[in-house]
């Protein structure tokens, strides 16, 4: 049988030599490679050969297929034929179309306009400030003192002395009370820089601050938008308390914390087994920054919050690790 496979070689060499048109050569290509042409019949004399001698036979085969079809095709592109296709390369219609792959909006944008629709159904509008900013508007006009710790150089970038990357977004309550009169409800988003990195802290995360200024301005107005916003984020049902603190800002200040989401206040590793979670700091502004943006704080009342958003997307979907949001890899985005 190779003697027959070596025959058919040499007489398709010499074939294909001696023609001159692409006729000739689809007579050459139909005896030779056709349903009943001469590799075809060698394929079914395989059928005959012995166990051991059929699988070189059959690469030989297969060898000499190739060696036909590739001289073919090279010989067609002589008479300015396009080369034939290989079945392997034939147009499947039966086969599934390929999917095209749509963007989503990243998780952090897409809780950071949840947040920023929930305040403007009451009435807040949105407000934008610098992210590199003075320490005047980061710090002195926000009643930091000189020598608080948030000013240290481990915790703030600064760029000059005086200069520094915002370290919040308080500083754009400053901005928007100099150019603007109460009453004042406002928000504002946006990316906040510190000196921080681990599970839980990035060096760039994002804020929205509000800030709410009118006559008689209460800490139950506080607690009355911050229950709405909270309900609406979490759930109609989720459990929230005010809790004592202090900022420089504010006075009185809280902490707003919720029911812990992981384990509905049983207590969890996530919420550290005291069954509820730090979500935001606010308070009644203090008449320091009012007086530094020459609000005269016996007419006028406010208050202020803060909140991070790359926490609340975290507690919202579940995600164990901050990076994860800034890696983009599309396997952990395409999820959202
Ligand atoms: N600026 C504070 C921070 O980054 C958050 C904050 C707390 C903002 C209380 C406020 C506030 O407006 O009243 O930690």
């Amino acid at each position: 049988m190779i003697k027959i496979i070596n025959k058919i070689r040499i007489d398709f060499d010499s074939r294909l030599d001696s023609i001159s048109d692409a006729k000739q050569l689809e007579q050459i290509r139909v005896e030779f490679l056709g349903k009943k042409g001469q590799l075809q019949e060698l394929m079914q004399g395989l059928r005959n050969a012995s166990p051991d001698e059929k699988p070189k036979l059959g690469k030989d085969i297969n060898l000499l297929k190739q060696h036909v079809e590739n001289k073919l095709n090279s010989k067609s592109a002589c008479f300015g034929a396009k080369p034939s296709k290989k079945s392997s390369e034939i147009f499947d219609t039966t086969l599934p179309g390929r999917k095209e792959l749509t963007g989503t909006l990243h998780p952090i944008t897409q809780i950071m306009e949840e947040i920023t629709s929930i305040f403007f159904g009451l009435g807040f509008q949105v407000e934008e400030g610098p992210e590199i900013e003075t320490d005047y508007y980061n710090f002195e006009a926000l009643n930091i003192p000189k020598d608080h710790p948030a000013r240290d150089m481990q915790d703030t970038f600064y760029i000059e002395d005086q200069t520094v990357l915002r370290t919040h977004t308080s500083p754009v309550q400053i901005h928007v009370m100099e150019k603007r009169e109460p009453p004042l409800r406002i928000i504002a988003p946006g990316k906040v820089y510190r000196c921080d990195s681990d599970v839980s802290h990035t060096p760039m995360f994002h804020q929205i601050e509000g800030l709410m200024v009118d006559e008689s301005i209460s800490f139950s107005h506080l607690k009355g938008i911050m229950n709405i916003f909270l309900r609406e984020v979490f759930g109609k049902d989720t459990k929230i308390r005010f809790r004592p603190s202090y900022f420089p800002f504010t006075c009185p200040s809280a902490e707003v914390d919720i029911e812990c989401v992981m384990c509905n206040g049983k207590g969890c590793r996530v919420c550290s087994q005291t069954g509820w979670l730090e979500i935001l700091g606010a308070g009644m502004v203090d008449p320091a920054v009012f007086r530094s943006v020459n609000y005269d704080p016996e007419k006028w009342t406010g208050f202020a919050f803060g909140l991070g958003i790359e926490r609340i997307a975290m507690l919202k979907f579940e995600i164990n690790d901050i990076r994860l949001f800034f890696e983009n890899d599309i396997r952990f985005l395409k999820q959202f």
